[in-house]
């Protein structure tokens, strides 16, 4: 406990709050939740509308400069991004040098990370912080991040199954081209299936913004440094690579094979509520009724399986789900699914391995990092993020040299 402030050299009242439970770190435009009626809007439009009528490449333009683009701006918006699809030979060079069995988001943030090496022009470091002063600068490297990050995720998926890279073929649309890299075989005409395009579509709208949650905040922390875009890019992809954020439609994936079959799953939900385990997919720190992302996923299954078949985990999955939402220890709790529970389903129904599903979430919620970070370097009040601590440890220790320690 620390008293108000009382005299010019305290800095006042400092409040303990581990994971920022209660503790605002900027003001916002980009995206609004109201967790108690699960609303989500990106810039004011509801994410159903977005998912049901919009492009992902639309989406990240309206969560980046704040209004949704005429198509002329769409048109040169897209061609900018899809401009940017190539990555550098070494970059490819580097990404071989991984072991073939590399988990592909290790190696997608570790390629992110080295960008920053090829575009020193984005490095306030060599270049002076007031490069951020400059809007078409800082739009080249959003069009160079957006447009290289599924090259970079198409080359770390074929690296682990040991094909050839692909090139990006800038014609198609950018889930389009995505797939292609991912698939093209030795046909000319290979196009990915209109279904699954529009599929990955939804699911990246989805993903792309969830105001500050832990990778966002990771990404405004780095940024709060200056430093550049592509190094606050690759620690916020970190962040998301843990289990109990991006990670988790991987675990969720992972759990639901570990259950097995539907007879299985109250024994596992005993495991759950003893803590011997997490009910991975389920609870939000903001959330707490049906993760309004959730619901629409639900819906892009039966358009997956309609085309592909039924994954049979979904039958789990579905148990699972009714199960939890009649038990009193997940009521009380307000745990309900979020937007990791079914998405590794469609995912794996879609083909995509199981280490991929983080990868396939960093795609587009890269789009908004790079809102919150155009966002937060032209905030009036940006300061560099230093939280304090409450610190409990030992003082004035007398030091005893290495030969008299026992
Ligand atoms: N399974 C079982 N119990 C849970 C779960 C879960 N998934 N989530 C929360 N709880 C329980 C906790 O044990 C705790 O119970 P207690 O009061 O008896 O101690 C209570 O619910 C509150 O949980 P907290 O851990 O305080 O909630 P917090 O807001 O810190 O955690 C989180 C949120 C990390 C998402 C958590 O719900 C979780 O671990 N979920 C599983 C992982 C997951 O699906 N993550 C994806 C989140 S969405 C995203 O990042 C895109």
């Amino acid at each position: 406990f620390r008293p108000i402030k009382e005299n010019p050299s305290d800095f006042g009242t400092m409040i303990y709050d581990p994971g920022y439970y209660n503790t605002a770190v900027c003001k916002s435009q980009i995206t609004y939740i109201d967790g108690d009626q699960g609303i989500l809007e990106y810039r004011g439009y509801s994410i159903e509308d977005l998912a049901a009528n919009s492009s992902f490449v639309e989406v990240a333009y309206l969560l980046i400069f704040g209004s949704l683009p005429s198509s002329n701006q769409l048109n040169l918006w897209n061609s900018k991004i899809m401009n940017h699809t190539f990555i550098h030979e070494n970059l490819i060079q580097l990404m071989k040098s991984f072991r073939y069995d590399a988990h592909p988001m290790g190696m997608l943030i570790s390629s992110m990370s080295a960008m920053s090496t090829f575009y020193p022009e984005a490095n306030p470091a060599l270049k002076g912080a007031d490069i951020y002063k400059n809007k078409a600068l800082m739009n080249k490297q959003i069009f160079r991040i957006l447009g290289k990050l599924p090259t970079i995720a198409a080359c770390a998926y074929r690296h682990r199954i040991g094909r050839p890279y692909n090139n990006p073929t800038n014609t198609l649309s950018y889930t389009e081209n995505f797939l292609y890299m991912l698939d093209r075989l030795s046909e000319t005409n290979y196009k990915p299936h209109p279904v699954l395009t529009r599929a990955l579509d939804k699911l990246f709208i989805i993903h792309a913004d969830h105001e500050l949650n832990c990778s966002t905040a990771t990404m405004r922390q780095i940024a709060s440094t200056l430093v550049d875009p592509y190094s606050a890019v690759a620690g916020a992809a970190s962040a998301l690579y843990g289990p109990l954020h991006g990670g988790a439609n991987e675990a969720v994936l992972r759990m639901l094979e570990q259950i097995g079959s539907v007879e299985n799953i109250p024994s596992f939900l005993e495991a759950v509520k003893q803590k011997k385990q997490r009910l991975m997919g389920f609870g939000h720190r903001v959330y707490k009724s049906y993760d309004p992302r959730a619901k629409i996923l639900k819906e892009v299954t039966q358009e997956v399986f309609a085309l592909l078949g039924k994954n049979p985990l979904m039958e789990i999955a579905t148990e699972l789900e009714r199960h939890a939402l009649t038990d009193r220890y997940f009521i009380d709790r307000q745990l309900y699914p979020n937007v990791d529970f079914y998405s590794g389903i469609i995912y794996k129904t879609m083909g995509f391995p199981t280490d991929m599903f983080p990868v396939l979430f960093s795609i587009p919620r890269a789009a908004g990092w790079l809102a919150h970070w155009v966002e937060e370097l032209s905030d009036a009040d940006l300061r560099i993020f230093r939280p304090r601590q409450i610190y409990l440890g030992k003082r004035g220790e007398k030091y005893i040299p290495l030969e008299n320690r026992v």
